[in-house]
């Protein structure tokens, strides 16, 4: 069964990867996500990988994991917070408590259980900062403490390393160009959303250097889009074509839809690029 990663997170892939990735993780070693987001195929790989962000917390979550007691803590802190279950007062004072520590610490080992379950209980579990800290209102969904656990346990058992950072700062000697793969699943450039102001240098500086690791022998697979609402990705489009390119939007042909001159308002074409056959 796949996993599905330690916490919720928007754009998160796991759909994709049980559709189109799970069999090519199951063959790799090591699975290294330089985006790492919640760190889906990690978390499915077969021994680990080296996981980067740009969001200190993303990654103070996941680094949370390696930390003993992290499930009793979140528990406790369920007990603690919610002894009549969950409503959304104590919501809000867990919130102001965790932002409190937050703006002194930033999320660490000693807080990452709060930001755990604030996530779990949060509006469509996201995860959102602004600059007085977690700032999601109170949600539907009960704890899943069991998946915090579960977690743990994966942890204990893959070499799972999470480093906050640029991409850029994988360090390649790390990597095994026969065994391993690096998943790439960047900010989409068409996509309407962004994380931390992706742009246009931004997305020529990654394809160069994917460019680079396809030259030097490295597998990769990228995930991303080729148009959003209508708005193409040409610089994406015409470098897909030296790769192997796999439409996974079943409704319509997305690579036809992305390339031709038909509009397709409210579709997202979405890919998976390759330098190895799968
Ligand atoms: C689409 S999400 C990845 C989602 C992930 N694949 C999952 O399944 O949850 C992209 C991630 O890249 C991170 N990011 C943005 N710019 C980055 C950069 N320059 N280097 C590393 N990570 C970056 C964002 O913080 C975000 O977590």
């Amino acid at each position: 069964m796949e996993i599905k990663g330690p916490f919720s997170y928007s754009g998160n892939k796991y759909k994709i990867m049980k559709a189109h990735l799970a069999n090519t993780i199951k063959l790799a070693n090591k699975i290294h996500e330089p985006f790492l987001g919640s760190g889906v195929c990690m978390y499915n790989s077969n021994s680990g990988g080296i996981g980067i962000d740009a969001d200190t917390n993303v990654v103070a979550l996941h680094n949370s994991l390696k930390s003993e007691g992290l499930t009793d803590r979140v528990q406790q802190c369920l007990y603690e917070y919610f002894p009549e279950g969950r409503n959304e007062e104590a919501y809000l004072k867990l919130r102001k408590d965790f932002n409190e520590d937050w703006k002194k610490n930033g999320t660490n080992d000693n807080n990452a259980h709060m930001l755990h379950l604030l996530i779990q209980l949060g509006f469509n579990s996201l995860l959102r900062f602004s600059k007085n800290g977690y700032n999601v209102p109170f949600g539907r969904k009960e704890a899943d403490i069991e998946r915090i656990r579960l977690h743990q346990k994966i942890v204990e058992k893959l070499e799972l390393n999470f480093i906050h950072g640029s991409y850029s700062d994988l360090l390649l000697d790390n990597v095994d160009k026969e065994n391993d793969i690096i998943y790439l699943d960047p900010p989409y450039l068409a996509s309407k959303f962004t994380y931390g102001g992706w742009n246009e240098p931004d997305e020529k500086a990654l394809l160069e250097w994917i460019d680079s690791l396809n030259k030097d022998g490295y597998k990769f697979i990228l995930s991303n889009t080729l148009s959003h609402r209508g708005v193409k990705n040409q610089r994406l489009i015409d470098w897909c074509e030296k790769y192997n390119t796999k439409p996974i939007d079943k409704k319509y042909n997305a690579w036809a839809a992305a390339v031709g001159s038909v509009s397709y308002e409210n579709n997202t074409s979405e890919v998976i690029v390759s330098n190895f056959e799968f």
